[in-house]
């Protein structure tokens, strides 16, 4: 399975913050928001990915990141010339994706949790049609929102005015390799974006809709807004003092999952960030 991290988008909510760079570069306590997706892709096992954003913004993310190479894996990059919907990574990633299955994460979507990596193993190795990550939210009307019968999912509605459940559809999607076909016969929405519940529900039209239950030790952080953007750099400051350990810290990743070598690992060793200090314990 390839990945796709879609970090472009307007930002408006974020304005001014985000009037010159994107949401997914600014920080998330000790580390730019879009480590966060990237450590989620990572840790599914999940090593060829592209990166989407805008022209100003794909350079900035290619300095970040470059190829890749230092965490044992590749990263490409290809542009959104306007945030047109979701539904577009797959055009634009077509190439990329090639004959393979995919997995979708947004650039300001942040999961965490018990038992995640085995989670997303699974729904990898089982994954035919699409899976989604539900999950209970308190206020499902701004969110797409999932109805659940007999452990099937039979309806599928976007920001509805009286949601049928309190399941709510995060940014992280896994599709088959039809998805490039489905999003090609996707009519753009009244707000002009391919949106990528169009694209779910040709899934569930074919009974292809698949979920995997993330249980309820699962905090899921869409900071996207003032509020969220602090609340989530809160969340991951309180674990890594409380506990000792860093949440998407990348390089770890790539060790545990045995794609890099100690002495592959490249940090800044005259840095004396928190971040280079974690590694640099690592190391030792
Ligand atoms: P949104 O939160 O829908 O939109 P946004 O990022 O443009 O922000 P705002 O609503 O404040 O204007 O986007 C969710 C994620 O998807 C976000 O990480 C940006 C990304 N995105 C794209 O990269 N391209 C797109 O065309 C859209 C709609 C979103």
């Amino acid at each position: 399975m390839k990945g796709i991290i879609l970090a472009g988008g307007k930002g408006s909510r974020l304005a001014p913050l985000t009037n010159v760079v994107s949401k997914q570069l600014l920080p998330v306590y000790n580390k730019p928001m879009i480590y966060y997706p990237l450590s989620t892709l990572m840790l599914a096992g999940i090593k060829d990915i592209l990166i989407i954003s805008d022209d100003n913004n794909l350079k900035l993310f290619k300095k970040l990141l470059g190829n890749g190479k230092n965490l044992g894996i590749k990263l490409s990059y290809k542009k959104q010339i306007a945030p047109n919907g979701i539904g577009e990574a797959f055009l634009i990633g077509e190439e990329f994706i090639g004959k393979d299955s995919v997995a979708l994460i947004l650039g300001d979507n942040i999961f965490y949790g018990n038992g995640f990596t085995g989670k997303l193993r699974e729904s990898i190795s089982y994954n035919t049609g699409a899976t989604i990550f539900p999950l209970y939210n308190n206020n499902p009307k701004n969110f797409g929102v999932i109805e659940i019968k007999e452990e099937k999912i039979i309806s599928l509605e976007e920001k509805p005015k009286i949601p049928k459940s309190n399941y709510i559809v995060p940014g992280l999607y896994f599709f088959d390799n039809s998805v490039i076909k489905k999003a090609k016969n996707t009519v753009k929405s009244p707000r002009g974006e391919l949106e990528i519940i169009s694209i779910l529900q040709q899934y569930l039209d074919e009974d292809n809709l698949h979920f995997t239950n993330l249980g309820r030790g699962m905090i899921w952080l869409d900071a996207g807004t003032f509020d969220g953007l602090l609340e989530a750099s809160n969340f991951v400051q309180t674990i890594e003092k409380q506990q000792g350990i860093m949440i998407a810290c990348l390089e770890e990743i790539a060790l545990n999952n045995g794609w890099i070598t100690y002495d592959e690992i490249d940090y800044n060793n005259s840095s004396n960030s928190e971040y280079n200090n974690y590694i640099k314990s690592l190391i030792k």
